[in-house]
């Protein structure tokens, strides 16, 4: 751990994370799949995306924020990059150690408590900085500059995070009246959704950013769980596994979300996520 004292957010954060974090992990459970990324069955839209942003990593050095109980960052390591992964989370870096003993990685992977906003990392060290819904739970502005100190020129910088562009939006969704039919998913009390703002200061901090916007109404069909469950057997009655019929219309819906916001890209306000990549500037 980092010598530093953390600040309450991240005090919160730690606890939390700590808390949730259970010792059922066997062998199989520990294991990462070469081909397939984790949590490819739910987010494979947006990770599809970041795969796409990031590009060739073999060989490269990549640091994942927030990597949690390091599944992605294992899953990098064994597709041919070195990997370091960072979290608040004494407890999820002790499973990401002991997944990436049993993944049988351990020399192209180095698991780290540390505070995302401040590393002990040299200056521009890293090809690539990854970060998986993680940034929402820092403070924003402080781990990109930081993200900026640690990246080589020209490295980049690939986020997955729920992001909205409206803020009448966000304030009608989490209206009480809303939130009473749909319950707003919220893990920490100091998690925020980032805004357009946010992104406005990734352009700032970085160069050449690029982002797509993801899903609309997938999130809120897949929900309501009566509706959700009945049109997965209409329309994956053929499929057997009644778990890979709801995952095949989970990404049916997706898909919908990724057709209409290509078609009519001003339907970004009514989006959740985004996959957003940037450059650190050459010198
Ligand atoms: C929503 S989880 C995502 C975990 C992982 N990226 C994944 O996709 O499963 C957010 C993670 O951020 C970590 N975290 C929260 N605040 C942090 C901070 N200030 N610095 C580093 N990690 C932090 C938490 O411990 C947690 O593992």
């Amino acid at each position: 751990m980092n010598n530093v004292s953390l600040t309450k957010r991240q005090s919160v954060e730690k606890n939390y994370y700590n808390s949730i974090v259970h010792d059922k992990w066997d062998h199989k459970s520990l294991l990462v799949e070469h081909i397939e990324p984790p949590f490819n069955y739910y987010s494979g839209d947006l990770f599809g995306c970041a795969k796409n942003y990031i590009g060739d990593f073999k060989n490269k050095i990549i640091l994942e924020i927030g990597c949690g109980n390091g599944e992605i960052s294992v899953w990098f390591a064994k597709n041919g990059a070195e990997v370091y992964g960072i979290d608040i989370s004494d407890e999820s870096i002790a499973i990401a150690e002991r997944r990436s003993r049993e993944n049988g990685i351990t020399e192209q992977t180095h698991f780290l408590v540390s505070p995302g906003e401040y590393t002990h990392f040299l200056d521009s060290f890293f090809d690539i900085i990854f970060i998986n819904v993680s940034l929402h739970h820092l403070e924003v502005e402080q781990a990109l500059n930081e993200f900026k100190r640690v990246l080589k020129p020209n490295g980049i910088f690939v986020a997955v995070e729920p992001c909205v562009f409206s803020k009448t939006i966000q304030t009608i969704r989490t209206s009480k009246l809303i939130t009473s039919l749909y319950p707003i998913r919220q893990e920490t009390p100091t998690e925020r959704i980032l805004f357009s703002d946010d992104l406005e200061l990734i352009k700032r901090i970085f160069t050449d950013i690029e982002y797509r916007p993801y899903r609309i109404f997938s999130p809120f069909i897949f929900k309501v769980k009566p509706l959700f469950f009945f049109l997965a057997n209409v329309f994956y009655a053929r499929e057997r596994d009644v778990e890979k019929r709801r995952r095949k219309m989970n990404r049916g819906f997706q898909k919908i979300d990724e057709v209409i916001l290509t078609l009519f890209p001003f339907m970004k306000f009514l989006s959740r996520y985004i996959v957003c990549k940037a450059r650190n500037s050459k010198e």
